[in-house]
């Protein structure tokens, strides 16, 4: 197995989760954070407690600027957050290391390949639930922990499959990023509109959430995916009823949403292709008020 550098800008519930996996493995971790996270996991490393992993305490560096090359740098803040994070991590400092973002939405390729256009810039999704309890703490729920890959970044998805995730690397990168958000959106948008979990979404807003799949799925084929409303149903109909979403608890607890990355991001994409998404755009407009 290689030993990689890799940074993790935003070691939150996924940078974190994945910093402190590679870190038991022994790759040399190094955590890119405001000066507080920063100094505490400098001196006391990642923290994860993890329904399938257990707890692991793996040592990591903690920093505020990217000075010295790396292999990998993964891109884990908010999408709120992601210009103010990316300050930290200087084009030259980067130099051809793969970047590999792990956002939901897709806005973020483009501006990452813009930033660095000397570097590989892969796409990746990722499907878990972790959170950030404390700086540098991470609490993991439940068993699922699955990366998907686009090509370029081989070295990262052996470490990551040795370190015990469920990896997938997989040519297509608009079917990748498009498959996450085709789920995710409607998901998201719609528990955020009753602010209740999706059993709640599937008994009183049946028709909508159909609409959404199927607006997001025009919108992800014309972008070239091959979006299958019908099978997200299919699965969206086995999803436990308790299920909610990051979008709604953020907008319930006040804090700064992914709405634009989410919803903001399928609005724009239906503008460029011409692709007509009535319910959809009703939905973000009416959860853009609410939080104007
Ligand atoms: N969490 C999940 O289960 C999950 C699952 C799938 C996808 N995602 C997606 O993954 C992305 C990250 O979500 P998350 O839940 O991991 O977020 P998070 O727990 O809030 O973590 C974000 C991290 O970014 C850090 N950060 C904020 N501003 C920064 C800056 N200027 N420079 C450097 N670091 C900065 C925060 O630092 P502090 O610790 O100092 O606050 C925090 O550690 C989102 O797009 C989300 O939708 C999350």
């Amino acid at each position: 197995m290689k030993h990689l550098r890799v940074a993790v800008l935003g070691p939150g519930g996924v940078g974190g989760l994945i910093g402190a996996l590679l870190a038991r493995r022994g790759h040399e971790v190094t955590c890119l954070a405001g000066p507080d996270t920063a100094a505490h996991i400098g001196q006391h490393g990642l923290r994860l407690v993890s329904d399938r992993y257990g707890e692991v305490t793996a040592p990591a560096h903690g920093i505020q600027l990217l000075e010295e090359p790396v292999d990998v740098c993964l891109v884990t803040p908010k999408a709120t957050r992601l210009d103010e994070a990316l300050e930290r991590v200087p084009a030259a400092a980067l130099g051809d290391a793969a970047v590999v973002p792990l956002l939901n939405g897709l806005e973020h390729m483009a501006l990452l390949r813009q930033r660095y256009p000397d570097a590989r810039v892969v796409a990746g999704a990722i499907r878990v639930v972790a959170s950030r309890t404390a700086p540098g703490d991470i609490r993991h729920e439940g068993t699922l922990a699955a990366v998907q890959l686009a090509p370029g970044a081989d070295a990262l998805a052996a470490a990551l499959t040795d370190a015990g995730l469920d990896v997938a690397v997989r040519p297509d990168e608009a079917g990748l990023l498009w498959d996450k958000l085709a789920f995710l959106a409607p998901v998201a948008l719609l528990t955020t509109t009753l602010d209740a979990p999706l059993g709640a979404v599937r008994e009183r807003l049946g028709a909508e959430l159909r609409a959404l799949v199927e607006e997001v799925a025009s919108v992800a084929r014309a972008e070239g995916a091959q979006a299958d409303a019908g099978a997200t149903l299919a699965f969206m109909a086995t999803v436990p009823a308790a299920m909610t979403s990051s979008l709604q608890r953020d907008t319930a607890a006040g804090h700064e949403t992914e709405l634009e990355a989410i919803g903001g991001a399928v609005l724009r994409a239906a503008e460029r292709h011409g692709v007509d998404v009535p319910v959809t755009a009703r939905v973000v407009e009416h959860l853009r008020a609410q939080l104007r």
